[in-house]
């Protein structure tokens, strides 16, 4: 099992360039099979979930060509079945996108039910309610979601939650449906928009991503496009607080400044300097953080996927901090891990209370989900000593070119395979 070792100390410094966005990427791809004719999708982030994704797509018949590390050519006219097999989704939860996807193109779909997820429950009732509201009749058999109707049509659709995933699965069915949809108490999160940009590109008629209330009007048939998926807001808001951890002083390349607000203003409260350009935001950290409060919202709130890394940089703040999620039940893992490198936290129920000490001290630790892995390497780029990290599959998920990409940035941090390659980075570094 690949580990990454990290010998921490080393402030970053240097410039990054970000990917594209693999949560916007999701949506896309799975969007794209709703016509028969080529689609070009370019800035596709090259990580595992995306690849994931790419193989379900095959197996249902969509040609997959990937002209570059980052583009796609994909053709899905001919796709014989209409039913995702399970090794997918067990591996890669938002393979439920291609319900909606079908179900809109199709008006079928047989996907297995989401198993469950490490950071928590993560119930898809609303998604279901949106497609019933749409006129399909869903039912679960044999572990799958099976889904279908003679004909879909418009729909007033309130969402008792936020959710993206909702938001995102009865729009893409919506655009096929006859008449007008209107979603109510949507996810306004920048990959929400990004998903309506391109269905919109593919000619379907979509109003008011982005707000709170999506207006669709069904079209009978969606065409060809080329686009560009938005860059990650949350990969670029992770070397934000890298910098911000190690007392570095990053350039993040490659980003839209305004979907980084909530870490922006998080990052200038904690006392770095963050300077924003056109499409670059700098990162300077040049003492000691200090302490704050923060809790996680729906967009344009603090984001959960940023949660672990702002805990991290908090562990090392002058001062007490309460983090709360409100979002997902069991995203504190990581305190644990956390602890063992010398942070003082107490978790209850949703709350952490961070205690921030001087320095974290190396150790080693698991990642427990994708971004609370991301963050505990960031704990690692900060310490003193050496820390080796488990399970870096969930960081490889979502990250691309992670460990070269902090190369680039001056830090130490290797992936290995063995005792002796371990042993190897510690004489190298030591
Ligand atoms: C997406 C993101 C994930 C991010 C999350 C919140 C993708 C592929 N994943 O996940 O990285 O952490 O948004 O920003 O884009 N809920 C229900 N019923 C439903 C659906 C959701 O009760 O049918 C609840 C969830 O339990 C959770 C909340 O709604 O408490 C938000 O979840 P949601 O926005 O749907 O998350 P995902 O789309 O799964």
């Amino acid at each position: 099992m690949e580990q990454y070792i990290i010998r921490g100390g080393n402030p970053l410094v240097g410039e990054v360039d970000i990917s594209g966005a693999k949560n916007a990427a999701l949506g896309i791809l799975a969007a794209a099979i709703m016509t028969d004719e080529t689609v070009l999708i370019e800035n596709l982030p090259d990580v595992r979930d995306i690849n994931v994704l790419l193989e379900a797509m095959e197996s249902i018949g969509v040609k997959v060509e990937r002209i570059t590390q980052h583009a796609v050519l994909m053709n899905s006219a001919q796709i014989g079945e209409v039913s995702v097999d399970y090794e997918y989704i067990k591996k890669i939860r938002a393979s439920y996108y291609l319900i909606g996807a079908l179900l809109g193109k199709y008006k079928r779909a047989e996907v297995p039910l989401p198993g469950g997820c490490n950071i928590g429950s993560r119930p898809i009732d609303l998604h279901l309610k949106g497609f019933k509201a749409l006129g399909a009749r869903v039912e679960i058999r044999n572990g799958f979601i099976v889904t279908e109707a003679e004909h879909l049509h418009g729909s007033h659709i309130y969402l008792d939650t936020v959710s993206v995933g909702a938001t995102i699965n009865i729009m893409m069915a919506a655009a096929m449906a006859d008449g007008r949809t209107i979603i109510e108490n949507c996810a306004r999160e920048p990959h929400v928009v990004d998903v309506a940009n391109f269905l919109n590109s593919m000619g379907a008629n979509i109003k008011g991503a982005g707000t709170d209330v999506i207006r669709i009007r069904g079209v009978q048939k969606l065409h060809k496009t080329e686009y560009s998926i938005i860059p990650d807001q949350i990969e670029a808001g992770t070397f934000m607080f890298a910098a911000a951890a190690t007392k570095g002083d990053v350039m993040v390349k490659n980003v839209i400044p305004k979907h980084l607000e909530a870490t922006t203003a998080k990052l200038l409260e904690i006392g770095c300097e963050v300077e924003e350009f056109d499409n670059a935001v700098r990162v300077v950290a040049s003492k000691r953080l200090c302490s704050t409060n923060v809790k996680t919202l729906p967009y344009p709130g603090y984001p959960t996927d940023m949660q672990p890394q702002i805990g991290v940089a908090l562990a090392l703040a002058k001062g007490t901090s309460i983090v709360t999620e409100s979002i997902f039940e069991n995203r504190f893992k990581y305190m644990d891990e956390l602890a063992r490198m010398g942070a003082i936290v107490r978790v209850e129920g949703n709350t952490a209370i961070i205690t921030g000490v001087e320095k974290l001290s190396g150790a080693r630790v698991s990642a427990p989900d994708l971004r609370a892995g991301a963050a505990l390497v960031i704990a690692a780029l900060a310490a003193e000593g050496v820390t080796v990290v488990d399970d870096i599959t969930y960081i490889q998920r979502g990250y691309e070119e992670f460990d070269e990409k902090l190369r680039s940035l001056g830090a130490e941090i290797e992936k290995i395979n063995s005792e002796k390659e371990a042993l190897k980075f510690r004489l190298r570094t030591g």
